[in-house]
Order: structure tokens, then C-alpha cells, then sequence
């Protein structure tokens, strides 16, 4: 695997000198910016419009302990629950003690308009909450709103600049940590670094690794890719969470449609119109997405279908009206109409649970490089993440971000860019990277799925091998980038769920399906000699290796 992605030579490179990057410009892009900018100039990069993010299509809701009769205590309790095991319980506490905090703050200083009851916020109940904890805003519209009104301060904050459609190429590191970072220009089509100390990664998931998924196009990995490349650690990477209900319609894109809808009453139900959920767990439709996942992909085999009901009548037509407007209005266009007909529904990869390994400051074990939001892997969501902790992480550990970038900037001089170059002999790819690019997603569908099995896997294993030279060509197009990153991220996540002989969480294999004391571990990778070496840590001591700390500074 080489190094970099393209070859270069700074001194011949458009250069910009800023203390503090950003990659992504979701929640916790946007968050980590506006914590950084307090105190120093923030170039946030992002792909394509600062709006368009995985954050913007979040439904559901932040999961924080505000509720009467709530408590961190409690919340902590369920994630832990949902991790089955495989939390760090030091960063779950920093979330669910932090989080109450950083909702107050999004609402009443950044001025996220959330929906309200009586004096408080209205709050509901997701999949494996044990109380009403789930904060909302307009309905179903959480994202959305979340990313306007940080964009909204972010394009009036003066130490900010916007970098659109500049598509991350690589960070560059030297003997100190991280130096900058490559991107492409896309409007010039040109490559620009961008000399930088601080490097902060938040550039969301990699749902497109899979032929059906919730996230939008952009979400191939990058940030995870790139991060192993300069030689940060990726853990968990086995445990991709699939959504239970997006929308199943032929020749139609999948589109979630929110877990908020069974917390106000919506009902799973099979063909015959049997409620499946009833005597499978306690929570019922509200049991974590693994379990509800699991015995959705059981019953639709059983029955020989490709899809479930979502009943959502129990809950009124004018409250679905008025609580789900974007959910209502999607379906109708799509030609159902949720207050009288169930709408189709099967389990699609929505959220990566693994990623960059960073500790409870952001920090990887590259110096100056950060990771937050779904690229990162904190240890808060273990092995199965539960609902709306996410936007939550993002929230918390990007301010945190913001708060210890100080003593790396302290003796950057700006004057100082360095002049390194990198070549590497690479040949034209024999194969198109759209072509590819379905290639690894059906294969990952098909092996790295919600059923896996050592049969299937090691087909993933030999299909990936065979294209590995792929990974030494030469791309120069954001969709070449792309599925590089792509296969190196398919080559981890096929190793690790082959390695873990066991079933834990979103980590379902059929050959071992218990969970197994052995496994309570975590699975890490690390760029070693130009090729990867794994390893285990133990549960609880994920961050144990010189360069992650708990405490600042
Ligand atoms: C949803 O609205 O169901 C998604 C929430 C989440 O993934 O946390």
C-alpha cells in the first residue's frame, strides 16, 4: 500500500499556511471548527456544499439525559447495553455527563430551532432507550436543521474560511506528526496543500462501501483511509450498523425512514400482518438494531420475502402529519400514504461504529492529526451504536477537539512549510473506478452483509486480493480516490469480521453464532512496513498506547 494516494513535491504545489483544518463540514466538522475559531484562523474543507452532509439527512434526533426522571446514569446504562460489551466506559461516561450540555448549547447559542413541550424540549423514545431521551427539531427534520444553523454561524464566523468541492487527498506527516494536508481543487482542477499543524478529520462514514445503504454518495471512507495511511490506528471497523427500516420500492433510492416512527407507535409486522417483534425481546420494536435486524433478516428468509411492514397508523394521521412531514411527504411522492397503508421496509448499512482510532481530546496516534463524528472510533459505541448517540458524539468530543489544539499550535511558525516529495512508480489501472466501485459494493452486500459466514468472507477476501493492484495505480479523479479507499477499507473490514469467530452486535456470523468471553476485544490496525499489522486490545484499554491520553494537553 503506498503512502500517498498521488505523488508530489510541495515546493511545487499552491500552498496556504493555516493553523487549523477541518475535512468534513457535518456536525462534527462544523462543531470542531467553531471550537477552533475561537482562538485561531480554520480552513473547513468539504467535498462537495457545506451543506451536503450524512448530518442534513439525520431524522430521528440527539440522545441526551434532559428528561424528568433521566439521568447520565441511565443513558450510559443503554449504550453500554447496545455495545454489547465492547464500550470504552471512560468516553461513554464523557458523552452521556457532556452531552446535556452540548444540546443546550446547540439550541440556545447556536439557535438550532428544536421542537418543543411545554417548557422543555419534546423528547422520544428510539430503539434500546430506556426513557424518552431523543431531542428533535421540525419533526423528522433533526439534520437538517442541525446543519443550518451551524452553517448559518459558521459562514458569519471571520476566523473561518469555506473551502467547497475540495475533495481531501491525503494528510501529509514528517518526522513530527502531521504537516498539512493535500486536496484537489475540483473548480481549478488543481492540487493544493494546505500547511497546517492541526489537522482535524470529520468527513462522516463509508455506507457506500454496500449496494444498499442510507448514505449518500459521498460517504466512501476517506477520512478512515487516509488516517491509515499517515499511520493512525482503525479499530471495530467489523461493526457496520444496518438501519432496520429504509424504504423498500422497486427502482426506488433507499431512504431512511426514522426509528422515531416506532418510538411514537409504529408497529413491525410480516405479510400476514403478524407483529415478529412480540416475544423476541422486551423492548419489542424498540429492542437495539442488531436484534431488530437480526430477526427481520430471519423472518423475511422464513417467508421467502425481500422486505417487511412498517405500520404506522397506530399513531394517527394527524399526528404522522405533524410529526413526520418529510416521512409523509417522501412516501406520498413515492406513492403511499402512511396514515392508511404500512410502508415496505428492509435493513440497510447506515452507520460505521468502528473508525480512527481517538482518544477523549480527538487525538490520533499521529501527532497533530484529530478525528471526530462517525470517522472516529472514541470507544462510545462499541459494537452496536445505539440510536441518535451520534450526532451526540459529534457534538461532544469536537468541542473537545477545540479545547486542546493549543499546545500543538504553540510553536508552529507559519513560514515553516516544509518541502518534502513523495514518488511512487505506478502504472494506469486497467479497470474504471465506477466499474469498480459496484463491484465491491455488491460483493460487501453480499459477504460483509448482516449474515456472514467463513465461506463468504474469504470470497470477499480473494476478490479484494485480486484487485489490490488498484491500490498502486494511478487515479487523478475524486471517484479514483474514492475507490481506493473503498478497497482498502473492504480489505480491513473483511479481515476483521474474518478474525472475530463470534456473533456481537452489528457482527453476525453464522459459522459462530454466540457471542464468545474470548472476543471481548477489540480488533486494531495499523499501517506497518507499507503493508497492515492487526492486533487486540482489551475492552477498556483501547487507548492504551503512548500518545492517547484522557487528559488534556
Ligand atoms: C433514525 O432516525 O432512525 C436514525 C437515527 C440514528 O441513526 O441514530
Amino acid at each position: 500500500m503506498p503512502r500517498y494516494l498521488i505523488n508530489f513535491s510541495l515546493d511545487k504545489i499552491p500552498t496556504e499556511s493555516v493553523p487549523v483544518v477541518v475535512v468534513g463540514s457535518g456536525v462534527a466538522g462544523l462543531s470542531a471548527a467553531l471550537a477552533a475559531a475561537s482562538s485561531q484562523r480554520v480552513a473547513v474543507l468539504t467535498k462537495t456544499t457545506l451543506d451536503q452532509t450524512t448530518t442534513s439527512r439525520a431524522q430521528g434526533g440527539i440522545a441526551s439525559a434532559l428528561g424528568v426522571g433521566d439521568s447520565a446514569e441511565l443513558h450510559k446504562m443503554d449504550t453500554l447495553e447496545a455495545g454489547k460489551g465492547l464500550c470504552e466506559e471512560r468516553m461513554v461516561d464523557i458523552l452521556v455527563s457532556e452531552g446535556p450540555e452540548r444540546v443546550r448549547h446547540l439550541v440556545e447559542d447556536i439557535g438550532a430551532r428544536f421542537d418543543r413541550a411545554g417548557s422543555g424540549l419534546a423528547l422520544t423514545k428510539e430503539g434500546g432507550h430506556s426513557r424518552p431521551r431523543v431531542a428533535y427539531a421540525r419533526g423528522d427534520a433533526t439534520g437538517s436543521e442541525v446543519e443550518a444553523s451551524l452553517a448559518r454561524v459558521v459562514r458569519c464566523e471571520e476566523h473561518i474560511d469555506v473551502y467547497e468541492n475540495h475533495y481531501a487527498v491525503d494528510v501529509v506527516t514528517s518526522g513530527e506528526g502531521c504537516v498539512g494536508l493535500l486536496a484537489l481543487d475540483e473548480e481549478k482542477g488543481e492540487i493544493r496543500f494546505f500547511h497546517s499543524p492541526a489537522v482535524v478529520l470529520a468527513m462522516g462514514g463509508m455506507g457506500q462501501l454496500y449496494a444498499v445503504t442510507t448514505n449518500p454518495a459521498i460517504c466512501t471512507g476517506d477520512g478512515v483511509a487516509m488516517a491509515l495511511r499517515a499511520g493512525a490506528e482503525v479499530s471495530d471497523i467489523e461493526f457496520m450498523q444496518f438501519h432496520p427500516t429504509s424504504l423498500h420500492l422497486p427502482e426506488t433510492p433507499r431512504w431512511l425512514i426514522s426509528e422515531a416512527l416506532r418510538g411514537e407507535g409504529a408497529l413491525l409486522l410480516d405479510q400476514s400482518g403478524r407483529r415478529f417483534m412480540e416475544g423476541v425481546h422486551p423492548l419489542k420494536e424498540l429492542a437495539p438494531r442488531d436484534v431488530v435486524v437480526n430477526e427481520m433478516v430471519r423472518v423475511m428468509r422464513e417467508l421467502d420475502v425481500d422486505h417487511l411492514l412498517l405500520d404506522a397508523t397506530p399513531i394517527g394521521a394527524e399526528r404522522l402529519m405533524e410529526r413526520f412531514p418529510n416521512i409523509y411527504q417522501h412516501c406520498l411522492e413515492a406513492g403511499i400514504d402512511i396514515t392508511r397503508n404500512p410502508i415496505p421496509v428492509s435493513p440497510a448499512a447506515h452507520y460505521m461504529s468502528g473508525g480512527v482510532v481517538a482518544d477523549a481530546w480527538g487525538r490520533t496516534l499521529v501527532p497533530g492529526l484529530y478525528a471526530c463524528g462517525e470517522v472516529a472510533c472514541s470507544g462510545v459505541h462499541g459494537a452496536n451504536r445505539l440510536a441518535s448517540n451520534s450526532l451526540l458524539e459529534g457534538l461532544v468530543f469536537s468541542r473537545r477537539i477545540g479545547l486542546s489544539l493549543e499546545r500543538r499550535l504553540r510553536s508552529w511558525d507559519p513560514a515553516d512549510a516544509p518541502a518534502l516529495e513523495y514518488h511512487f512508480e505506478r502504472r494506469r489501472s486497467r479497470i474504471t473506478p465506477r466499474l469498480l466501485r459496484g463491484l465491491i459494493q455488491q460483493m460487501m452486500q453480499d459477504n460483509m452483509g448482516y449474515r456472514r459466514s467463513r465461506e463468504g468472507l474469504r470470497e470477499a477476501a480473494l476478490f479484494l486480493q485480486e484487485n489490490t493492484d488498484v491500490l498502486q495505480s494511478e487515479y487523478r479523479s475524486p471517484a479514483g480516490f474514492e475507490v481506493q479507499n473503498m478497497l482498502t477499507l473492504a480489505n480491513l473490514m473483511v479481515q476483521a469480521a474474518l478474525m472475530r469467530e463470534e456473533s456481537r452486535g452489528c457482527h453476525y456470523r453464522t459459522d459462530y453464532p454466540s457471542m464468545r468471553r474470548e472476543w471481548e476485544r477489540h480488533i486494531v490496525y495499523r499501517r506497518d512496513n507499507g503493508g497492515l499489522c492487526a492486533f487486540m486490545r482489551a475492552v477498556g484499554a483501547l487507548h492504551d498506547a503512548e500518545g492517547y491520553s484522557y487528559e488534556v494537553g
